[in-house]
């Protein structure tokens, strides 16, 4: 209890750089009100986390608001828990009965594959998260390729291999390029595409050999798509799924689609380049892979988010994987247009009521686009004092997430990880809605700052700049 007041408050009481413009929507015990509100724990400290606490603190139905670990963005809303181990249930379920927690919201995958959910579930807890079964969707890619093909889902040709000789064997029949995968969780690193046959060998050889740990214990060979992507995010609850609006992310590091992978360089939603033929297609597969989670090896307990990583091949929307879980940045853009109540929602999803899940839309535009630390994906710094959040939020329509920040010693806000903060503008147009993120991103600074200068700018030039016919 001590450690999380000092956190809040030094949400509340830190200085210029620190002061999280929020500071006010945080509840303290003393203030918290009793009746049919309800304490909501949040597990996970990104930038999706804090859109998610963000959201969730703005209905009246919020009373305290838990994240773990959270991060110096969610300091200014919510009680920051930063020693709670959010991948062991047990821990987790004594502080939901600790602080009369009724809600636990799960943001990233590694609680919900080791069966965080389950547990809860188990013990009565409204939990909005797939159990581990559920889970299992993301956390081995040959499990959701099966479930793909069981339920005629559209996807990539691939096989999977146990013996290194075996998918060396194997690769010459899938053509170049190559998609090599690791099978388990590997924190959006353990995909690589190989171009030349050598590079094929070596990402197979360095899988088994333990690049992505027990993750690239099995390798996953996949026939190599072609197309723009696109997020599809839906809530599902008995078998039902409620679309959200499609976002695109960025993948790639930098300008033109050049450099390493990261967790994604920005994000913007709705997604022009897809047609009213493919989102209907794409909804109709969400409707399915939903449909399934309610049949057997499931039960009725893929209740949260399925998220669907869609390519728009010539062939037609095709999947490239299942998330179990909200989409990072992609939350950050599709929160701020839901105009329902998402402690509503949630409580719907995570009690098995579908018929009580409404979802409506305001129909602005929303661009995110990521400032991250200089280096980043690869090595890093930490620490450098960051300024301007709160010009940067005067823009009208823009709101700063924030990933990987904290406080230092002196109170200030300091860089924490390798993507920082996630500035988010909404706008009546897309032009208009990337005007003010760039203009927000101006404003704010930080040692190293760096950022693409062209989220969107490729879904404003139209589909042909994929190489694929509008
Ligand atoms: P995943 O973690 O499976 O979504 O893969 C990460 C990224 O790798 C995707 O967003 C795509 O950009 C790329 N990718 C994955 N699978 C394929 C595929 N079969 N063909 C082409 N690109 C792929
Ligand atoms: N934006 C990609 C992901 O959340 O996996």
């Amino acid at each position: 209890m001590a450690e999380m007041k000092q956190v809040t408050e030094a949400g509340l009481t830190g200085g210029r750089a620190v002061c999280p413009s929020k500071a006010s929507a945080v509840k303290s015990a003393s203030q918290s009100r009793k009746g049919s509100f309800v304490n909501i724990l949040v597990l996970g400290g990104g930038g999706r986390e804090h859109a998610l606490a963000w959201a969730l603190a703005k209905s009246p139905q919020c009373d305290q608001l838990f994240v773990a670990p959270g991060n110096g963005g969610t300091a200014g809303l919510a009680r920051n828990i930063a020693t709670l181990d959010i991948e062991n249930g047990a821990a987790v379920l004594g502080f939901v009965r600790d602080n009369e927690v009724g809600l636990v919201v799960i943001g990233p995958e590694a609680p919900l594959v080791a069966g965080v959910a389950d547990v809860l579930r188990e013990a009565g807890v409204a939990t909005f998260g797939p159990d581990a079964q559920g889970a299992l969707l993301e956390g081995s890619k040959t499990y959701s390729k099966q479930f793909m093909d069981n339920n005629k889902i559209p996807t990539a040709r691939y096989e999977s291999f146990i013996q290194e000789q075996a998918a060396l064997d194997a690769l010459e029949a899938f053509g170049l390029p190559v998609v090599i995968k690791a099978d388990g969780l590997a924190a959006g690193k353990g995909v690589i595409i190989a171009e030349t046959a050598e590079a094929a060998q070596d990402a197979v050889k360095c899988c088994f050999a333990g690049a992505f740990g027990e993750a690239g214990n099995t390798v996953v060979i996949e026939e190599c798509l072609t197309g723009p992507e696109c997020s599809l995010l839906a809530f599902v609850s008995n078998g039902q799924a409620f679309c959200m609006e499609p976002a695109q992310d960025h993948k790639r590091a930098f300008d033109g689609d050049l450099g390493p992978n990261t967790g994604g360089m920005g994000v913007y939603t709705p997604v022009p380049i897809v047609s009213e033929e493919e989102l209907a297609t794409m909804k109709a597969v969400m409707r399915k892979a939903a449909a399934a989670t309610a049949q057997p090896p499931f039960s009725h307990d893929y209740r949260g988010v399925l998220y669907g990583g869609f390519m728009l091949t010539p062939q037609g929307p095709k999947v490239l994987e299942f998330n179990a879980r909200f989409g990072d940045p992609e939350t950050q853009v599709i929160l701020p247009r839901l105009e329902s109540d998402l402690v509503e929602v949630m409580q719907a999803v995570a009690l098995g009521r579908p018929d009580d899940i409404g979802l409506s839309w305001s129909d602005e535009w929303a661009v995110c686009v990521v400032l991250a630390s200089e280096g980043y994906p690869g090595a890093y710094e930490k620490g450098k004092v960051i300024l301007g959040i709160d010009e940067a939020e005067a823009i009208p329509g823009v709101t700063v997430f924030h990933a990987g920040t904290a406080q230092n010693t002196d109170g200030e806000l300091i860089t924490a990880g390798g993507r920082v903060l996630n500035v988010v503008a909404l706008g009546p147009s897309f032009e208009a809605a990337r005007e003010r993120a760039y203009e927000a991103c101006s404003l704010i600074n930080f040692e190293g700052k760096q950022y693409r200068s062209d989220i969107g700018k490729r879904a404003a030039a139209g589909r042909v700049a994929w190489g694929v016919e509008a």
